[in-house]
């Protein structure tokens, strides 16, 4: 069977490292990679397919940044045109970004089925881009391929349970692979000039990087906080603190990481500040305490016994949060047993047409 994948920015090619993987030690699957280039940057996009390993895209469209509707209809009309040409059986699609929505738009108006990866996660807040991108691909998919019961709760709402499946989360088998090769070397992966005792923080949500405000109140959090604090800075967010000079010998700023090193930043720090949907995850996964910069979370799974923590962006939350004792309970395994992507490769395999 003949598969077109589809990704375009940073999570999604740490979520098709895995599945791309497995997929190809089928010899029945044929798999097209298309990469939309929502991201571009080396440090976005081009580290990723060279440390995880993911095959050379077969097609880049190199679409860039833009508004939502400038970049969504860029994609669409290139990803149409691939797929008239390759005429795949089926079109995977991860997560919820805007390359997800174009990949979608375009394969069921073509009538090509279509299989979403990380399916029916919610955050209710339909002012989030992401959210829009989700409904929409979970609505017109054929298959999908949830990570949590609480994502099969979702759909089961909006009446799609019939083609669902739990697989787990991608992002754990992911976790669990990368992490052997970490711990056989970790200091490949450090980064030099970092302090030994640090939270790490990453920042990079429209909300948090379009709102002066909420990022100023962040930084404010950050400079009553007792630890030196790591930040890999997102373009997005590096565009912001440069346009308002901002400085604070306090917060490391850093490039962007690529996976490994950054699941290495990961299990050194004390604890992890993100506003990023799969760094709390990360953060659960490695046992690492984190708090949300965000007012809600589509990842309830990792709320218990305050393992996360939202505290949005409000500054007396997040200084509570951070001073808050370790959680005394161990985490739970809420997503799946690490072998996720073989069960989405067996799904799609045995996909009737
Ligand atoms: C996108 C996704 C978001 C995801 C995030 C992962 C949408 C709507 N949002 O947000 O869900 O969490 O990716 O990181 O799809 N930029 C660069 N170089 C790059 C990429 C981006 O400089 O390689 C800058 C540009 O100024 C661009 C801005 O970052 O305008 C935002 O990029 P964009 O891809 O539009 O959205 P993200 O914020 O990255
Ligand atoms: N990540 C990375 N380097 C960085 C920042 C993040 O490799 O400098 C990884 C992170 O470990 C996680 C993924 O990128 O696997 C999360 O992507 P991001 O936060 O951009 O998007 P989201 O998950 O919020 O959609």
């Amino acid at each position: 069977m003949k598969i077109v994948s589809i990704v375009g920015a940073r999570p999604q090619f740490i979520k098709a490292a895995t599945v791309t993987r497995i997929l190809r030690t089928d010899s029945d699957i044929q798999e097209i990679l298309l990469h939309t280039g929502q991201h571009y940057d080396k440090n976005m996009s081009g580290i990723f397919f060279e440390e995880l390993n993911i095959p050379e895209p077969d097609y880049n469209l190199e679409v860039g940044s833009g508004s939502h509707a400038q970049q969504t209809g860029l994609m669409l009309q290139g990803i149409e045109e691939i797929l008239l040409k390759e005429k795949p059986d089926i079109t995977l699609v991860y997560g919820d970004t805007n390359s997800t929505l174009a990949g979608s738009l375009a394969s069921t108006k073509l009538h090509i089925p279509l299989a979403h990866v990380e399916a029916g996660l919610r955050s209710f807040n339909r002012k989030m881009p992401e959210e829009i991108n989700r409904i929409v691909t979970d609505s017109i998919s054929d298959l999908l391929f949830a990570p949590t019961y609480t994502a099969i709760e979702n759909l089961k709402k909006e009446g799609l349970e019939k083609i669902t499946t739990f697989t787990g989360d991608v992002m754990y088998d992911s976790v669990l692979h990368f992490q052997t090769k970490i711990l056989l070397d970790p200091g490949l992966y450090t980064i030099q000039g970092i302090p030994q005792k640090y939270l790490l923080a990453t920042i990079h949500r429209a909300e948090n990087t379009d709102n002066p405000e909420n990022l100023k109140n962040i930084f404010a959090a950050f400079s009553k906080l007792p630890y030196e604090i790591v930040l890999p800075l997102h373009p997005r967010t590096r565009k912001f603190i440069e346009s308002i000079n901002f400085t604070d010998h306090h917060i490391h700023f850093i490039d962007p990481v690529g996976y490994l090193p950054m699941l290495n930043l990961i299990m050194n720090s004390e604890k992890v500040l993100t506003d990023s949907g799969g760094l709390q995850k990360e953060a659960y996964f490695l046992n690492k305490p984190c708090i949300t910069l965000r007012t809600e979370t589509e990842w309830v799974e990792t709320l218990h016994d305050d393992w996360n923590i939202i505290a949005g962006s409000d500054p007396e939350q997040i200084v509570n949060a951070v001073n808050r004792p370790l959680p005394a309970a161990p985490r739970k395994n809420a997503f799946g047993d690490g072998h996720a992507a073989e069960i989405i490769r067996e799904k799609l395999v045995g996909f009737s047409f």
